[in-house]
């Protein structure tokens, strides 16, 4: 039998940097023998996900979902990166109750910083009362009680926070 794929799996704010540093990881990851799938929020919520808002509900429904792609792709050998929100601390105890090779990485970055950055203009449309709900504004981003890592993408490069993932499952797994 395969042992089970490591699931790496981002959450932090939006803007944090999670889908920018989860992209950057697929490649050193596939260089050292890993069977690699990304599953990016963003994109779930426009395929298995879509449908779905963004209330307490629907976003358990949504990494319930995510929770369990993981599980048939890592019992499978598949080294999982999940880039998600994931607000709540009831659901990434979820996420590591249910995946053996659960990896969770606090992308740790400033309210003010995501807010600065706004790359996709939501916060302004929060700030303005166009999206409800928004994670940091009107929903709460509770701060991950137990990381495995945590990276911060205000003050350091993409490369070093990589680095700093791959030395990490090396030293957990003895896999370079
Ligand atoms: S969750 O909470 O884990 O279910 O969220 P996720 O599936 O990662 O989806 C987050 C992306 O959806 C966009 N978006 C919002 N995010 C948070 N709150 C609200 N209300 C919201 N509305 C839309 C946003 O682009 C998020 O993507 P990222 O990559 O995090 O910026």
């Amino acid at each position: 039998m395969s042992k089970d794929g490591e699931v790496l799996w981002f959450t932090g704010l939006s803007g944090s940097g999670k889908s920018t540093t989860a992209r950057a990881l697929v490649e050193p990851l596939r260089v050292s023998g890993r069977k690699v799938e990304l599953l990016d929020g963003d994109e779930l919520r426009q395929t298995i996900s879509q449908g779905l808002g963004f209330s307490r509900k629907d976003r358990i429904t949504n990494v319930e979902r995510i929770v369990f792609l993981c599980k048939l792709l890592s019992r499978n050998g598949v080294t999982v990166i999940v880039s998600a929100i994931t607000p709540y601390e009831e659901m990434r105890a979820h996420a590591r109750a249910e995946l053996p090779g659960y990896v969770e990485i606090f992308v740790d970055c400033p309210l003010e910083e995501c807010e600065r950055r706004d790359v996709k203009g939501l916060y302004a449309k929060a700030r303005n009362d166009e999206i409800k709900q928004f994670t940091g504004i009107g929903d709460p981003y509770e701060m991950p009680e137990q990381p495995d890592i945590v990276i911060q993408t205000h003050v350091d490069e993409v490369e070093s926070n990589v680095a700093l993932i791959m030395d990490y499952l090396m030293t957990k797994t003895g896999r370079s």
